[in-house]
C-alpha cells in the first residue's frame, strides 16, 4: 500500500491504522508507514495484537514503538504468553489526545494536534 497516495487520495483522513503483523506473521514496513504520516503531521496507529515476541528477538521485525507509531495495542495473550484477554495499550508523543473512555478526556497538559 502506498500511504502517501492513500493520503493524496482521500486528504480528510486523520491517520493511518496498521494490523502488523497479520495473524499469518506478515509484518508491515512500520518506519517508512511512520514518516508518511508524521510528514504530513498524522497519526500512525498500528494493532499489533500479533506482535507482542517482536521486542524480544533482533532477527523479529522491529515493533510498533519502535518503529514510530504514535499508538498500539498488542495482546499479550496471543504471542506474549499472558492471561486470557491480556492487552496492553502504548501511546506516546502529542498527536493523540489521552482519553478515558469511562472519564473522557484526560487532560496531561500537553498540546493535542489531531486524532
Ligand atoms: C488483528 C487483531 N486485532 C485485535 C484483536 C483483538 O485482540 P484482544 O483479544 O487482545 O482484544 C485480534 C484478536 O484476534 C486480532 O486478531
Amino acid at each position: 500500500m502506498d500511504f502517501d497516495r492513500a493520503f493524496e487520495a482521500h486528504p480528510d483522513a486523520r491517520g493511518a491504522l496498521v494490523t502488523s503483523p497479520t495473524p499469518y506473521g506478515a509484518a508491515a514496513g512500520l518506519q517508512a508507514v511512520a514518516e508518511v504520516c508524521h510528514r504530513r503531521s498524522l497519526p500512525l496507529i498500528v494493532d499489533e495484537a500479533w506482535g507482542a515476541h517482536l521486542p524480544f528477538h533482533p532477527d523479529l521485525p522491529s515493533w510498533a514503538m519502535d518503529a514510530g507509531a504514535d499508538i498500539c495495542v498488542t495482546s499479550i495473550h496471543k504471542m506474549g504468553s499472558g492471561l486470557e484477554q491480556g492487552s496492553v495499550f502504548h501511546l506516546r508523543g502529542d498527536w493523540c489526545r489521552p482519553r478515558c473512555w469511562v472519564c473522557g478526556p484526560i487532560c496531561w497538559g500537553r498540546p493535542v494536534r489531531r486524532c
